[in-house]
């Protein structure tokens, strides 16, 4: 369906839980220093009862599919930490007019349901890496095993997803070999590499980060001349290009400092049924009454209402080459974590 600015919404990003087994620093505060009573309430973590059941994000994802949102992806928090991941993948891809079911995965479960999420329907499976340093692994997630994530990619590649993407988010520029040793994993692999702009959102205000063009001026020097190639894959707001002699593409999505608000496709479900129209600000609308009133007219029109109600882009408030945008972001928008609204 179209929103009120003609953008063809195809796409919803549907977050199965927003608990996680990492706590990476530009996401999520280290639960042991920040208690609870400092965050605001939206910020706190829902109680478990709280979650949209399977049953739920079935009925939801039916709707989507009436509505010609045909194209999910299952995201948490982390996914796999839920235990009926792999039913719901399965029941959402039974959906008759929903064309493809994707996941976006920290990778820490993945050695051991990536054999079951293939004939569970799943049509592709993005992995977060940061770095390929264990001891770097460990700081940037609060704990996380790199080896754990390796051997989840090789299980994915094993199932037969190819390629597997691997997503990546600098924190600065002191990251440059993480960001050379994450794109040679493209050179030597059936593994597509996107670099993602450090957002403004959750704990990410407190970095740097490191813009599209200047990782690509960091690969350039090490792996020649990037060139750019048309969308290699469908609809995503990523730039792909090639480096010569590479197996992958490598990609660049940048909603800093190339803003692709005006093609944007998608909407995002919170784990708590809350329907977000964009990633930034608090414009959306809650889908537990419709579906605790088992109404599924009012349901689908709560989905209209949300994507009608989607922003012409987000008002980040600084750009990728430091300047301020004349316009600010107003009262409560001020972004959740990303953990809560699904990447
Ligand atoms: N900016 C950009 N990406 C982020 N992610 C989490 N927080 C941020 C942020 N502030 C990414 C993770 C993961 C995905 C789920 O969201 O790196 O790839
Ligand atoms: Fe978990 Fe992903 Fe957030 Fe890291 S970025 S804490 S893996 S949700």
């Amino acid at each position: 369906m179209q929103d009120a600015y003609g953008r063809e919404i195809n796409y919803a990003r549907i977050s199965i839980t927003d608990q996680c087994n990492l706590r990476c620093v530009y996401c999520m505060p280290a639960a042991a220093c920040v208690s609870a009573e400092v965050l605001r309430p939206q910020q706190r973590q829902v109680p478990q009862d709280t979650y949209l059941s399977a049953a739920e994000i079935l009925r939801i994802g039916t709707v989507f599919a009436d509505l010609g949102i045909h194209d999910l992806r299952v995201t948490g928090g982390e996914p796999l930490v839920r235990s009926d991941a792999v039913d719901i993948v399965r029941s959402l891809k039974k959906i008759p007019d929903i064309r493809r079911v994707a996941l976006t995965t920290n990778g820490q479960l993945l050695g051991n349901m990536a054999a079951s999420l293939k004939p569970a329907g799943l049509d592709g499976i993005n992995v977060s890496l940061d770095t390929l340093d264990a001891v770097a692994y460990r700081s940037i997630t609060r704990g996380g095993d790199l080896a754990l994530t390796l051997a989840g990619i090789d299980a994915a590649l094993a199932a037969g997803f190819s390629p597997v993407k691997v997503n990546c988010v600098l924190l600065d520029r002191d990251r440059r070999d993480d960001a050379l040793g994450i794109a040679a994993l493209a050179r030597d692999r059936d593994i597509r590499v996107r670099f993602i702009e450090m957002m403004p959102i959750g704990m990410g205000v407190n970095f740097a980060g490191v813009s599209g063009g200047e990782v690509r001026n960091i690969l350039e020097e090490a792996y020649g001349p990037w060139e750019p190639a048309g969308a290699a894959d469908g609809s995503g707001p990523a730039r792909y290009g090639r480096f010569q002699g590479f197996r992958e593409a490598i990609g660049f999505i940048s909603p800093l400092s190339d803003r692709f608000c005006g093609k944007c496709n998608r909407i995002r479900l919170s784990s708590t049924g809350f329907l977000r129209s964009c990633l930034h600000g608090e414009a959306g609308i809650n889908l537990r009454p419709a579906l605790e009133q088992q109404d599924d007219v009012q349901l689908r029109d709560d989905i209209v209402s949300a994507v009608n109600s989607k922003a012409a882009g987000h008002r980040f408030s600084i750009t990728a080459d430091g300047q301020e945008q004349a316009e600010q972001a107003g009262p409560g928008a001020a972004p959740a974590f990303m953990s809560q609204i699904g990447g």
